[in-house]
């Protein structure tokens, strides 16, 4: 699929790749040596947390919509996509899904309350981003930090390697398998005809395993897929470890080598997340068609 870099400044909400590599400076003498946190990602238990990150002064507008109160500051979008940089990760976001903007207000949306996604209320069960695209188009980090948690909804991860751990050599072959149906989730706005892909959970990588699913909606195709994938949810969800989140809070982590997920939402609740990938360039914006 190509790769389309988009110059729009409204496109990119007003953030440009000259100002991602400045933030990420000013990122990199803050946080110091950064590899180690690289490191951890992508081959160490799969994510990082910071606390007490700086965030904007007034944020009583929690949007209940996808666009960002207008008379914000650009402090945690900033914080956001220069760390997420300074780590080894390029921000980037998909022409198909919120307009294509790089930060995205995650935030239950008013109307859509029983959606089962980022922008409902309802338990949303651990997945990974992106399951239905290709390793090379899929977000290979998910950033979040919190601006309100006034809902004290935990997020939850699980590492796929202490997941594996619960499972036998069959059942990880059948996970390895091509049996099961990765569908577009309703964020994006792309055909679930077209874009459905028939593939695998699991797949091993340079020796190490990743995964992409989500559990409420990657469909097993077989008997044998069906037992397996019920135990892969159940688990999935039992040995999550939960991130309680408070504002200034900011969790990065391996988009292949993680599940997320977390519980309702009762209350108000605002983060906001860009997407990281080392195969582009900061800012760009990916069209899948
Ligand atoms: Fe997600």
């Amino acid at each position: 699929m190509p790769l389309t870099k988009i110059t729009s400044k409204k496109e990119q909400g007003h953030i440009s790749k000259k100002t991602i590599l400045y933030a990420a400076n000013i990122a990199k003498e803050v946080l110091g040596y950064s590899l180690e946190a690289e490191m951890e990602i992508r081959i160490g238990e799969g994510f990082i947390t910071m606390h007490g990150c700086p965030i904007d002064n007034d944020l009583k507008d929690v949007p209940i919509g996808e666009i960002r109160p207008d008379r914000k500051s650009w402090i945690s979008e900033l914080v956001l996509l220069g760390v997420t940089y300074s780590v080894g990760f390029s921000p980037f976001s998909f022409r198909q899904e919120k307009s294509g903007r790089l930060v995205h207000e995650i935030t239950p949306i008013l109307g859509k309350e029983k959606s089962i996604s980022s922008n409902g209320q309802v338990n949303f069960k651990p997945h990974a981003d992106g399951a239905f695209l290709s390793r090379e188009n899929r977000p290979e980090t998910l950033s979040l930090l919190c601006l309100n948690n006034d809902s004290e909804t935990n997020t939850k991860i699980v590492g796929i390697d202490s997941l594996l751990s619960e499972f036998n050599h069959d059942e990880i072959n059948i996970l390895a398998s091509a049996e099961f149906l990765h569908i577009p989730p309703e964020t994006f706005e792309l055909s679930t005809k077209t874009y459905s892909e028939k593939s695998s959970i699991l797949d091993r990588i340079n020796g190490v395993w990743e995964v992409k699913v989500a559990t409420h909606n990657s469909q097993p195709k077989t008997e044998r897929a069906k037992a397996v994938f019920e135990k892969f949810t159940i688990l999935s969800e039992e040995k999550s470890h939960s991130i309680r989140w408070n504002p200034g809070d900011l969790v990065i982590f391996s988009n292949f080598r993680c599940l997320h997920g977390r519980g309702d939402i009762n209350g108000k609740r605002w983060l906001q997340r860009c997407y990281g990938s080392s195969r582009v360039h900061p800012g760009y914006i990916m069209d899948l068609l």
